[in-house]
């Protein structure tokens, strides 16, 4: 089949926020302790930990527009008064929520990054912080001294005694969480919407008395968990909720023992399918959170959505050894383009996680190195622009197998477009995933409401293979290429390598 591409530039459809392009570190499995931090005497679990300035360097690469920090359920057994002051006077203690898992996760936590060292990563690599406080072990008190540590001036309480550490200027740190997926009973101090709602009340008021200028983050459910916990909490605390949280994890975890068999039975192609077509069934659960915020709070409402957990995730070991592939980065890929197409009403996205666990970089002893993940976040995090455009495909399209929690989908299309423009309309881009497992695709593309003049730069996610992976050894297996062509080497027409995401950047 002939495949076509249609983008008009004159109809924009969103306000993309960059910060989309998030991201999420917890104390779990080797993310921070061991990944974003070396042990300069390993061993000790009290260190010293220092910074990996490898992986800073990665991640400033990426021009993060937001970090999550401390989790997670981590967050909802930890108490931030641990994390701060002199290093030696820090408790060491077991993991309080990741030991339950065996000894992958069981490792001790000597409270060496606390608020401070978060804040010193976020700055140095010049990402917005987004903290999340403690509802399940932790008080309203707490959390609001914690804001006054992080924000106060130096003449508060809180102010004062970071500053008698070391730090006079307040953080301003603007976007708190306040607890996390409380509506599983795996989490710490788990409840009910209904008391989730009162309790969250109590939590906001608490920290907005220090504070008057918090986003605060509500726990959220995805609709293939709870179909009623959004609606019941924003009835009862809609008014005071900026942005309400859904966690996604495909095929998930809990599923791993079925997944094992699908994969077996649906091969790796089936799995590839199901995978690279998995962001559309995610972008449905972004629209039936927020199909409950306006049936609740009405059309227009000022309540957005944060998508601030999402990523594959299918078998245990992935903690410590995510083996991702081409495959998994064309399903980000995906993801950024339902990210556009909700720009509407998602605000935030925070990939899990950034260094490791399910990580973007991995890190082992000295070596470090960047996951097929990594790539996706650097093209479409620089290249994409702030407007999201009308964009239409036509082309063939595939069924995918049931894989855990992605339901079978049927005639998903081979090819999935979107555009992008700059504030002033003189760039557009267009973003296309090739989703065939093994042929390239020949696609006219037309564009309305732009003329593109002279070159175009010309980058593209790829690999050898749909399954190929990076390594210690190489990160460049799966990578990003760029050349720039003249125009008439794309339009009308292109041809869109088998497995692969490919950007055209287009200029007025
Ligand atoms: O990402 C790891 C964990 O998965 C997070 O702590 C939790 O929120 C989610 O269930």
């Amino acid at each position: 089949m002939k495949a076509a591409i249609e983008v008009d530039a004159r109809d924009v459809t969103g306000d993309i926020d960059p910060a989309v392009y998030g991201h999420f570190i917890e104390n779990m499995a080797r993310c921070i302790y061991g990944g974003l931090l070396r042990n300069e005497r390993p061993g000790d679990p009290r260190g010293p930990w220092h910074v990996n300035e490898d992986v800073v360097r990665l991640v400033s690469e990426l021009e993060p527009p937001v970090v999550r920090w401390p989790g997670g359920l981590y967050a909802d057994t930890y108490h931030w008064r641990d994390g701060v002051g002199p290093l030696r006077s820090r408790p060491l203690n077991r993991n309080r929520y990741w030991s339950r898992l065996g000894p992958a996760t069981r490792v001790l936590d000597p409270h060496a990054f606390g608020s401070d060292e978060f804040m010193a990563f976020a700055e140095s690599v010049g990402a917005r912080p987004y903290v999340n406080v403690n509802l399940g072990t932790g008080t309203p008190d707490e959390a609001a001294a914690w804001v006054e540590y992080m924000n106060g001036p130096a003449e508060t309480v809180g102010g004062g005694l970071r500053s008698s550490y070391g730090r006079e200027q307040p953080y301003g740190v603007r976007t708190w969480g306040i607890g996390n997926e409380m509506y599983g009973g795996w989490a710490p101090g788990h409840l009910g919407a209904g008391e989730y709602a009162a309790r969250y009340l109590e939590y906001r008021r608490a920290m907005a008395e220090v504070d008057g200028g918090l986003e605060c983050v509500a726990v959220g459910a995805p609709s293939f968990l709870d179909e009623n916990w959004n609606r019941k909490v924003l009835e009862v605390a809609g008014a005071e909720i900026d942005l309400l949280s859904i966690h996604i994890y495909f095929p998930s975890i809990e599923t791993a023992p079925l997944v094992a068999l699908q994969r077996r039975l649906s091969g790796a192609e089936g799995m590839f399918k199901a995978v690279v077509a998995s962001p559309i069934e995610c972008e449905g659960v972004l629209r039936s959170a927020a199909s409950d915020i306006e049936s609740v709070m009405g059309a227009g409402s000022n309540v957005k959505v944060t998508l601030d957990e999402w990523n594959l995730w299918w078998k245990p070991s992935q903690v410590l050894n995510a083996r991702w592939t081409l495959r998994d980065a064309l399903f980000t890929c995906g993801m950024f383009h339902a990210f556009h197409r909700c720009a509407d009403f998602l605000k935030m996205a925070n990939v899990s996680m950034l260094v490791n666990m399910l990580g973007l970089i991995r890190v082992s002893g000295p070596r470090v190195f960047r996951t097929a993940l990594y790539y996706p976040f650097w093209m479409y995090g620089r290249l994409a622009g702030p407007r999201s455009i009308r964009s239409h495909v036509s082309c063939g399209s595939f069924d995918t197998p049931r894989l855990g929690r992605i339901p079978p989908l049927n005639e998903v299309p081979l090819l999935d477009c979107s555009a992008t423009s700059s504030s002033d309309g003189s760039t557009v881009t267009v973003f296309v995933i090739n989703r065939d497992f093994t042929d390239d695709i020949e696609a006219e593309i037309s564009l309305e409401g732009f003329e593109p003049a002279g070159e175009v730069d010309l980058h593209c996610l790829r690999g050898p293979h749909a399954l190929a992976e990076n390594t210690f050894d190489d990160d460049e297996v799966v990578s990003v290429s760029r050349t720039t062509v003249d125009a008439g080497d794309v339009l009308p027409r292109y041809r869109f390598p088998a497995h692969s995401a490919t950007a055209l950047v287009l200029k007025g």
